[in-house]
């Protein structure tokens, strides 16, 4: 039963990334830009300290791989503005921050096309187990610049392939992570043995992509499977959400937008055999606050106007491998076609190359800013999630930390005032339990990994 008043309580997350900027803009240069020192311990322990005093459910790194390739060179300017490179690597940075804090959440970016699945199974279950089970996966293909893939000397694979690919990929993962080590195998007596040989077990998997034989390399992690975060956006990638994905980011939008795409995964959800609620979707999110509209709006043009036009050339041929200073402005996107990102292009089916040239220069990649008041950025969001059936926020910083420090001070005491949201349990509890709302740690029965469960261990 839900009161007329009440309003639903929102999942929080912050997004950050270990490089300078996010992929897509440069606001490294701004006064207020303390990421510019990402490779900074004490960047990354302050953040999490923050977001997790703040009551945040967990921190969120992006990643990619490759650079901007503009005609068969990484241009100058990315190395002059800090776009895509340098980065570090997130799962290390988590590991960094297991000690610095209790309760918040810790997700890692891990990509299905490049990363082994037999050593990257046993990096997440081993920053699980020394989290006490804080960890998220973000499921991710990898539909960027083929830069991405010459570093591995890989070939790049067709868009909806790399699905396929996942999918095995997902395979190979669940069966280490649920099936190889039961839970209860490690009995550490000194006097009588360190493992129960029955609890221990071989798997074996021979996929289309990966072939996998023999035993886990770590035993199984308080949640087994690290909580499953996912966002694609095309039909091949709302399909895989739907099947492995526990919380799915979406971009931003309108309430419609949102509202589309939001029941398009919860239906994927239910094919799949799920409830509808199941899955958890929370949609990017960024603000600029003023203490009036107009001190918003200033601060926005700001951000907007010290983005350089080489930048935007730079950065959506990173995401398109489509380099948008060689087509005539008047070009129609609709005749332009990608195998990389195509939610980049599908985005703008309607505008020409200027447009998107204009458009991406103001707001890059990320989500579009609601600019106003305090007031209005809470009433905003309370909005969209009930319009959109959101569970959540995935807050991007335009300028990190300043605005994530902004949106703490004073629109999250707003959100609290009007119940939207839920204080953290007391009790220590893993993140799937605090984000999913399930009963214990390990993946709900209805989830397509549990299948790969042992429940009855031999005796
Ligand atoms: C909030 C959010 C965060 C994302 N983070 C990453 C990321 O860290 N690395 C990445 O390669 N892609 C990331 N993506 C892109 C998606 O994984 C996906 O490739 C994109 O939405 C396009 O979907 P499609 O591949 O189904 O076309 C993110 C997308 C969203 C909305």
């Amino acid at each position: 039963m839900t009161d007329q008043n009440s309003v639903k309580p929102l999942r929080l997350g912050l997004f950050e990334n270990a490089q300078a900027n996010d992929s897509g803009t440069a606001t490294w240069r701004h006064p207020d830009n303390g990421r510019y020192l990402f490779d900074k311990l004490e960047y990354w322990r302050d953040t999490a300290r923050m977001v997790e005093d703040a009551g945040f459910d967990f921190l969120f790194l992006a990643d990619a791989w490759g650079w901007a390739d503009v005609a068969g060179e990484r241009p100058d300017i990315c190395s002059v503005e800090g776009l895509d490179l340098p980065r570090l690597d997130p799962a290390i940075i988590l590991a960094a921050l297991i000690p610095e804090t209790t309760r918040l959440g810790l997700v890692a970016t891990g990509s299905t096309l490049l990363e082994p699945p037999y050593s990257f199974a046993r990096r997440m279950a081993t920053l699980d187990i020394l989290s006490g089970g804080r960890i998220g996966w973000n499921v991710v293909t990898t539909g960027t610049a083929d830069t991405a893939v010459q570093g591995f000397g890989v070939p790049m694979v067709g868009h909806d392939e790399r699905y396929l690919m996942a999918d095995d990929f997902m395979q190979v993962v669940y069966k280490l992570w649920e099936q190889a080590w039961e839970e209860g195998a490690l009995e550490r007596d000194k006097s009588g043995r360190f493992a129960d040989p029955s609890k221990v077990h071989r798997i074996a998997h021979d996929g289309p992509y990966f072939r996998s034989h023999g035993y886990g390399n770590t035993s199984r992690s308080p949640q087994g499977t690290p909580v499953l975060f996912q966002a694609g956006a095309s039909p091949a990638g709302r399909e895989f959400g739907g099947k492995h994905g526990e919380a799915i980011f979406v971009g931003s939008g309108s309430v419609e937008q949102l509202r589309a795409h939001s029941s398009a995964i919860r239906e994927e959800a239910v094919k799949n055999g799920r409830a509808a609620d199941e899955v958890k979707i929370m949609s990017a999110f960024a603000a600029i606050v003023g203490s009036t509209e107009e001190e918003a709006r200033r601060k926005y043009a700001e951000v907007a106007d010290a983005q350089n036009p080489d930048v935007t050339v730079a950065s959506y041929a990173w995401f398109t491998g489509l380099d948008l200073s060689a087509y005539a402005p008047h070009t129609p996107m609709s005749e332009l076609s990608t195998e990389l990102s195509q939610t980049q292009v599908a985005r703008f089916a309607d505008k020409t190359v200027g447009d998107v040239l204009g458009d991406w220069h103001a707001h890059g990649v990320g989500a579009r800013p609601i600019v106003g008041t305090p007031e209005q950025v809470a009433d905003r969001m309370i909005e969209l999630a009930d319009g959109a059936d959101l569970d959540g926020f995935l807050f991007a910083p335009v300028i990190p930390p300043a605005s994530t420090v902004d949106f703490i001070e004073h629109v999250l005491p707003i959100l609290k005032e009007r119940g939207a949201i839920v204080e953290p349990s007391s009790e220590p509890q893993s993140l799937r339990e605090r984000l999913i709302g399930t009963p214990t740690p390990a993946l709900a029965d209805s989830h397509t990994g549990s299948q790969h469960r042992r429940t009855m261990s031999r005796v």
